[in-house]
């Protein structure tokens, strides 16, 4: 589709898709032309100027400092996970770490209870069907709103206790933060402290799931560059950001023409959406040479699978950090890891996000 069709009309459902990497990187920054307004009710749907001041309220949430306090924590809870998978001589990489993980994380960092933390992970789950798809393109059946109407509410209340007991009895954690942080003499409300806790359950959680399970499956695919890892540790940010760009976790970003846009010679209409394909542009051979091959000292290496202009990925710290402290405790604690492709992969294709549902290793 790159280079036959860069610019695509689904006729059936009058999108636009783009594929290249100069027309995605336009689509995702030129935000007065392909606003994001309307995509979803989070930070994700949000223009300039609203955008920028709530940004600035929820970036002191994710600061280096915070992100460096963690890390100890993420050691902490891989090995717990690692030893309770690893005596059975067969683990399943997904379910057992690479899932659990960022939830975990993501709970701590709130400031959930440890004894909370299997509802929240329930809530997860419940989530994410409905946050990653687009409003005007999920249509729900009638048993599916009621169980998200159910999780809804169990959550809403959850973080409402929460919150109010966090504004008389503040605390170290993100709610903390959030409730305190203000930009302009300006503050979030409690609801919006609440919209972006369920944001971080569902924007964070699958993609670092899948950061790190691809991870494993690119290293099972390229024994030599898994060799080159283990002896070269200091290489392991270069792998992992080609494993961003090589196996993006989120497929495409959406947004909405303001007005009539030229894109690549295509003319596309006012108020139509359009999808912008990270996964398609991580692949543009005009931007990546032999783009098809898996080159962990690529160099250098600007993909967009974390985003890119005022929306770029707010966890991409955490999510990089996260992988990068389990990465190096999987292959010295499973130093003879490899996939199990006996059976074959099973792959769980959302509609924005993409990974692995399994990933069984001895
Ligand atoms: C935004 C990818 C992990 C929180 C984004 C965007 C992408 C992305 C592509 C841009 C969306 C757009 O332009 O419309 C990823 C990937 C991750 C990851 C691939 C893991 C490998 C995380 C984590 C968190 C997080 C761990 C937080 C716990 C956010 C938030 C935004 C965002 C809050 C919205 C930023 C804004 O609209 O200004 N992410 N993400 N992400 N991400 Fe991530």
């Amino acid at each position: 589709m790159r280079a036959t069709q860069p610019v695509w009309l689904d006729e059936q459902s009058g999108a636009f898709h783009v594929f290249r990497y100069v027309e995605v990187e336009r689509v995702i920054t030129d935000f007065s032309s392909f606003p994001s307004q309307g995509v979803c009710n989070s930070i994700l749907g949000m223009d300039p100027p609203q955008h920028r001041s709530y940004r600035n309220l929820i970036t002191c949430a994710f600061t280096p400092r915070t992100i460096e306090r963690l890390k100890g924590r993420v050691a902490e809870i891989t090995q717990a996970l690692l030893d309770e998978a690893r005596h059975k001589g067969e683990m399943d990489i997904v379910t057992e770490l690479a899932y659990p993980l960022p939830v975990t994380v993501i709970a701590e960092l709130l400031g959930v209870s440890p004894t909370d933390q299997p509802l929240f992970k329930r809530w997860a789950d419940g989530l994410l069907g409905q946050q990653l798809s687009d409003a005007r393109l999920f249509q729900p059946d009638e048993q599916e709103i009621q169980r998200l109407g159910q999780v809804h509410a169990q959550m809403q209340d959850y973080f409402i206790a929460l919150l109010e007991e966090r504004t008389h009895a503040p605390l170290d954690d993100l709610i903390s933060v959030l409730l305190r942080a203000s930009t302009d003499g300006k503050r979030l409300s409690g609801e919006e402290v609440i919209e972006f806790c369920k944001l971080l359950l569902v924007a964070g959680h699958v993609t670092t799931t899948d950061l790190l399970s691809q991870a494993i499956r690119c290293f099972d695919e390229h024994p030599d560059v898994l060799e080159q890892v283990r002896k070269q540790p200091e290489l392991l940010p270069g792998a992992v950001e080609e494993v961003l760009r090589f196996a993006s976790p989120f497929w495409r970003l959406t947004r909405m023409t303001r007005t009539e846009v030229r894109l690549a010679g295509t003319t596309i209409p006012a108020g139509t959406l359009v999808f912008a394909w990270l996964a398609s542009a991580n692949r543009d051979a005009e931007v990546f040479p032999d783009s098809e091959r898996f080159d962990i000292t690529r160099s250098p290496n600007r993909h967009l699978a974390f985003g890119r202009g005022i929306h770029f990925c707010l966890g991409a710290p955490l999510a990089r950090m996260e992988t990068m402290v389990a990465l190096p405790m999987i292959l010295q604690q499973l130093p003879n890891v490899r996939v199990i492709r006996e059976k074959p992969l099973e792959l769980f294709e959302g509609e924005f996000v993409f990974g692995l549902k399994h990933l069984p290793v001895q």
